[in-house]
């Protein structure tokens, strides 16, 4: 299939507050240098929340994992998760024509989107609500015929019920995804032969369903302030489901404040006490050091890091639990990056003339 960029792209993209600060929680399960593995999360959540994805948004995404926008398009137009031009704003139909679809009558399933919806695919309803398309396999086969609305799956469909999934989808309601003939996954139609205990403990719904149902978190688009915002490689546990939702900046500063305890006191400083420490205009006259050598700092993070004003290992070895705080805070795209990397202790060592492993290791070009 062709895919291309939209003819009539808008001038520019930008995350909302809670967004981006998902967005930067995600870049932080990656190495220094690999930000470029974030590259799928950031494109959804961009695509939710706009519905489509818009040259803009995928320059921005470009921009905040440091790749070439020639990379970031060319994953794009790959996968067909992504919408490359403005689709219906209450839902997209992704109908599955593949073999099993197509044997339990995925091609009725066709016949109602181009009745209810419009003639032709990608083509948005007169009423702006709806879109659709044909796609691959979704793998969900044993729950043939089926069609994906954003995260969520609605299988075991027939043309009458599609026809009753737009129209409450019409009308405001969410029907709830998952098998639509009674089936509660993808046992035998007949009913079970085996596993006859599965029933304790069972959800109202199977786990996908009532995951998405519990968070509400189906075909609305997605501003950021959902509960969970899970980081919990930052120390943030997931938040219980329907909490009160905490605003964006509570949530960064939560997830710095709160990430786990690390061997040097230095990381301790709640994002309250934040001291800027002493910058520098030029680095001194002997040239800046490597700053590479300390793990966690990239070639990007080594820029970002000169243009607040430091280029000295002694700098970064001064800095007080308050002055961590304060870096952690504006290293825009990778916060908490220095308590993470207890850049400190390592910048002590190497300011001393010392080396720790990474820098051995960077030195002997056995770190890309
Ligand atoms: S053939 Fe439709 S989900 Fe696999």
């Amino acid at each position: 299939m062709l895919r291309r960029l939209y003819a009539d792209q808008p001038d520019s993209f930008a995350f909302t507050p809670a967004n981006l600060a998902w967005a930067e929680a995600q870049m932080t399960k990656y190495p220094e240098g690999r930000q470029a593995s974030a590259v799928i999360p950031l494109l959804w959540r961009a695509q939710e929340q706009e519905g489509w994805l818009s040259r803009p948004a995928m320059e921005e995404v470009a921009r905040m994992l440091d790749m070439a926008y020639i990379r970031v398009l060319e994953v794009a137009t790959f996968y067909f998760m992504f919408q490359l031009q403005p689709v219906g704003q209450v839902a997209h139909f992704q109908v599955c024509g593949t073999t099993s679809c197509m044997i339990m009558g995925a091609e009725d399933l066709v016949e109602v989107c181009k009745k209810k919806i419009a003639t032709k695919p990608h083509e948005i309803s007169a009423d702006g609500k709806f879109s659709w398309e044909e796609v691959e396999c979704l793998g969900a086969c044993a729950n043939a015929p089926m069609a994906q609305v954003g995260k969520d799956y609605y299988e075991d469909l027939d043309p009458a019920k599609f026809e009753q999934i737009i129209d409450d989808l019409a009308k405001g309601d969410v029907p709830t995804p998952g098998p639509q003939n009674g089936r509660y996954a993808a046992e035998p139609l007949s009913g079970l032969t085996t596993l006859q205990d599965f029933d304790s403990g069972k959800t109202q719904y199977n786990a996908s369903a009532q995951l998405a149902t519990d968070l509400s978190d189906t075909v609305k688009r997605i501003d950021g302030t959902e509960v969970p915002l899970t980081t919990p490689w930052q120390g943030k546990p997931d938040a219980p489901k329907k909490a009160a939702k905490p605003t964006a900046k509570a949530k960064v500063s939560d997830a710095t404040s709160k990430a786990k305890p690390k061997p040097s006191e230095q990381r301790d400083a709640p994002a309250a006490q934040q001291k800027k420490p002493r910058t520098m205009k030029a680095p001194r006259k002997s040239g800046a050091d490597d700053l590479k050598l300390i793990k966690g700092v990239g070639p990007k993070m080594e820029g970002l890091l000169h243009s607040l004003g430091f280029f000295h290992f002694d700098q970064v070895a001064k800095w007080s639990a308050e002055e961590v705080a304060w870096v952690d805070e504006n290293l825009e795209g990778f916060r908490g990056r220095v308590s993470r990397d207890n850049w400190v202790d390592q910048a002590k060592i190497l300011a001393e003339g010392g080396e720790t492993e990474f820098a051995s290791r960077v030195k002997k070009g056995s770190v890309y």
